[in-house]
Order: structure tokens, then sequence, then C-alpha cells
């Protein structure tokens, strides 16, 4: 039976573990698959990046459902993977996984990422695939995953390029803000475009232990589904909330938008917008 009992994350954290605990977290786990394949392109990339050897032990921040941790542990025949994340209902879906699929060398924790105490210098690789915007000090969580390396261990992380370079959330935000100016994080605040700004990023990795920092472009398109109905319920299903405070009418007319949207960008692939990451990598320095 899974303990539901919350677990302890920095105070800057709290917001981050209501939602990922909680219903949003509960929303990825239903369905995984459809994350999975929509993120597929940047998945092979950024594995390839990490370079994991057959002896790595390797840690996977923000591992959500588990798919780059079993690839990895899988990678790492000899070795190990351990995912943490903050979602209790994601974390189930990646044991169950890497139980049927017969992945015994990957192991999985919740807890925060930013304050776990890992064993100093006992991991190789440290891999993040879009896990590593979310944290409330982001400069506190790089230095314990650098610590959390060993001298010489490789990062490698994805993380989304701004948002005017995605298409995908510029579409489907604007058609669900219905004429409102767009909802923008400030740029210190978790968010998914929370890492995308290279000088601000490559000084917060060096200053946080890491060395070598170098930022990789992927541009790919990305996968919402099937078909424009099954595009525009997925996205709906994360996104809903944009309209709840509309009118009737307006939220239909948001709603229909969305659909035109997605039936503009069926394709013989299904429903794909173009995309754009910063694949990152880095070394633990020596310090
Ligand atoms: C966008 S999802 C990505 C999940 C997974 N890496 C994937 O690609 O499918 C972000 C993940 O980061 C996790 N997360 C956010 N803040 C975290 C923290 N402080 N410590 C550990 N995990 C965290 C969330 O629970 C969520 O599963």
């Amino acid at each position: 039976m899974t303990d539901t009992t919350p677990i302890h994350v920095d105070a800057t954290n709290a917001d981050q573990l209501k939602a990922w605990d909680g219903g949003e977290g509960d929303y990825w786990a239903a369905n995984a698959d459809l994350y999975d394949a929509s993120i597929d392109r940047y998945h092979h990339a950024l594995l390839a990046l990490a370079a994991i050897a057959p002896a790595d032990a390797v840690l996977d921040i923000g591992c959500g459902t588990g798919q780059t941790t079993r690839d990895a542990a899988r990678l790492a025949s000899s070795g190990t993977a351990l995912g943490i994340d903050l979602s209790s209902s994601m974390l189930d879906v990646a044991r169950s996984r890497a139980e049927s699929e017969g992945v015994h060398n990957a192991t999985f924790v919740q807890s925060d990422a930013q304050i776990h105490p890992f064993e100093p210098g006992s991991f190789d690789v440290a891999l993040s695939r879009t896990g590593s915007m979310f944290f409330g000090n982001r400069a506190e969580a790089h230095v314990n995953i650098a610590r959390a390396l060993r001298p010489g261990g490789r990062l490698a992380i994805g993380v989304w390029q701004p948002m005017s370079e995605n298409e995908w959330f510029t579409s489907f935000v604007g058609a669900l803000s219905a004429g409102r100016p767009l909802p923008a994080p400030p740029p210190e605040a978790p968010s998914p475009f929370a890492m995308s700004e290279p000088d601000l990023v490559g000084p917060l990795l060096e200053s946080s232990g890491f060395e070598d920092v170098e930022f990789g472009e992927l541009r790919a398109p990305m996968f919402f589904g099937e078909t424009a109905e099954q595009a525009q319920d997925f996205i709906l299903g994360q996104l809903g909330w944009l309209v709840a405070d509309l009118n009737t009418s307006d939220r239909r007319a948001a709603v229909a938008e969305l659909l035109r949207s997605m039936q503009d960008h069926e394709t013989t692939d299904g429903v794909v917008f173009s995309s754009a990451m910063w694949l990152i990598t880095a070394q633990r320095g020596d310090r």
C-alpha cells in the first residue's frame, strides 16, 4: 500500500509538493504513455549525451514515471539508477513498470532532490528530463546534486528553451487565455521555463560546483495525440484551469480555439507542434 504521509521538503518547494504529489502528478501518472510519447525525440538525445557506462551509478532528478530511470538502468547494466521525485503516484507507475519490465537495478525514492541527503560523491552521472526547473531554490538544489556526484561526474539535463521558441506552449496557453495576457511567471519562480536562459543557467551551474558547462540546442516536433480531439482532451486535462474563471460562452470559445489549433497541426504522424530544448552537459569540478 502507498504511504500517504506527506514527505518533508524545503519550504521553497511546498507548493510544488502540493501540485506534484496531488492532482498534477496524478494526471501525469494516468497519462504516462502520452507524456513519454510527446517528448520521445528529446529522450534519446538526452540519454546519448549522458554517456552512461555499464558500471555507472546514475541519479535521475525529478524522474516522474521513470522512463529515463529505467532506460538509464538498462544502460548501466552492472550499475544502478536511482530516480527521485516528489510525486507518489508517478513513482508508483515508475516502480510497477520497472518491475514488469524486469529492470531490477532501478530504485525510486520520494524526496525533495534540493535537500535530499545523497551520499557525497556516490553517483557517476546525474540526469534530468525536464525535472530540474521546478526547484524553489535552484542554486541550493544544484549544489546538492553536484555534491552527490563524484569529482568528474557528468550532468546531463534537458530544459525548455524560452516560451517564444515553444509553439506548443504559446498555442495552448494562447487559445485558453482567450485574449487575456499570457501568464508569465517571474524568471526566478519554478516553471517549465525557469532554466531557459543560458546567461543565467551557465553561471548558476558554475557557482554550484560544475565546470565545462555546454548548451546543446535541439528542436524537435512534439506529439500530443493521434487526433485533434485526443490532443484537445490531453491538454484540457493539464491546462483546463486556465478557463475556469471565464463565463460559459468565453470558455466554449477558448476550448473551440484550442481544438482549431490542434486541427491545424494534424499530420500523418498525429498532432504535432514545434518545440525547442537546451540539452545541457557539465562535469562536477574537484571542489
Ligand atoms: C515535468 S515533470 C518531468 C518528469 C519526468 N522527468 C519526465 O520527463 O517524464 C517534472 C518532475 O519533477 C518533479 N519535481 C519537481 N520538484 C522536485 C523536487 N524538489 N525534488 C524532486 N522532484 C521534483 C515533479 O514531481 C515531476 O515529476
